[in-house]
């Protein structure tokens, strides 16, 4: 049989075997016979050397499409059975590797649901911007130009090119101020955010931390309005039998000043670490908003009213989880956050 012959039967038994091929050993055995240096086709290489010269150039390029043949039929049945084999190889006995849904980060759930709960009683929720000029945290609020609170100590100052009092706000409490600004009353507004001061990072403090401000300004909203709506909110969100004290406080912006405490929702007054053995937990600082506020906000203090109320978020997720240093909520520990996804 000539070269010609064999390679013509060589590519007809090439092309029946590409057919009966149905697993990766097939493939490889397919290899093992065609494709290797002992194989048919590098036979054919070896006895293409003694055919005449002018027969050269026909028989070559016979032999180079047998051989691009032989290899592309391997490598469509490598590519066809290498993953029928890798699913053969499943462990079905194996432990499940286990979703890990995503969650709400335990500040954000908070603040969600607090929102949520003066949303039903009829709040809007309303945001301000956390680059604040003097003015709105502090001149309307009725702090006096020399007040300690502006001092260096706690309030970040933004380096800005032409104006020295721009900051970072200090409270929530400069949200009042641009909501009275733009609305006309009544006003029923809550208003979260996260706040800056300049202090020493410690367990119980961080220089950047959330809070929630309410505000509610109506003709006619008295002291008691200011109660009856603390004291709704946390009996839904701590404790429907809890008790309240209400103590007398001061802050520039309101006046009367008070500050909210509410009989422990753990130990129900009796005395734990949640409360430090007092009975009583801290929740909020409030007060009716000072007629000088509403006169700088545009508001005729003869005609309306309204207290205003705000507490930090960060110490009422520590309070509910239990969570004893506050930096644990911001170092993103999974093994710690991941406890308190709902
Ligand atoms: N802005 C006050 C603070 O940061 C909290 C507060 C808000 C008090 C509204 C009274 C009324 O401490």
């Amino acid at each position: 049989m000539s070269l010609q012959e064999e390679l013509q039967q060589l590519r007809r038994t090439i092309d029946d075997e590409s057919r009966t091929i149905a697993s990766a050993q097939d493939a490889e055995a397919f290899r093992l016979r065609h494709l290797v240096k002992k194989g048919t086709i590098q036979a054919c290489v070896e006895q293409l050397r003694s055919v005449p010269k002018e027969q050269k150039p026909q028989i070559g390029k016979l032999l180079n499409e047998v051989r691009t043949l032989a290899e592309s039929i391997h490598a469509n049945a490598v590519a066809t059975y290498a993953a029928a084999s890798a699913v053969k190889a499943m462990d079905v006995t194996l432990a499940g590797r286990g979703v890990r849904p995503g969650a709400m980060h335990p500040i954000t759930q908070t603040v969600d649901r607090l929102v949520g709960i003066f949303a039903s009683m009829g709040f809007d929720v309303a945001e301000g911007p956390d680059i604040e000029d003097d003015a709105h945290n502090f001149e309307y609020l009725n702090f006096a130009p020399d007040h300690p609170a502006r001092d260096m100590q706690d309030t970040f100052f933004v380096d800005a090119s032409e104006r020295s009092d721009i900051l970072l706000r200090t409270h929530t409490s400069s949200v009042q101020v641009r909501v009275m600004q733009q609305m006309k009353p009544p006003i029923r507004c809550i208003m979260p955010g996260r706040v800056y001061r300049n202090e020493a990072v410690s367990a119980r403090s961080l220089a950047e931390f959330h809070q929630i401000e309410g505000l509610y300004i109506d003709k006619g909203v008295s002291m008691a309005d200011l109660k009856g709506t603390i004291m709704a909110f946390a009996r839904r969100f701590y404790d429907e039998n809890a008790e309240f004290r209400f103590r007398t406080s001061f802050f520039p912006f309101t006046e009367p000043s008070c500050e909210v405490d509410m009989s422990c929702f753990l130990c129900k007054g009796q005395g734990c670490r949640i409360c430090k053995h007092s009975g009583w937990l801290e929740i909020c600082g409030a007060g009716m908003v000072h007629p000088n506020v509403l006169r700088a906000c545009g508001i005729d203090p003869d005609e309306y009213s309204g207290f205003a109320f705000g507490f930090g978020v960060e110490r009422v997720v520590m309070m509910l989880t239990g969570i004893d240093d506050i930096r644990m909520l911001y170092e993103n520990d999974v093994r710690i956050i991941g406890q308190f996804a709902p």
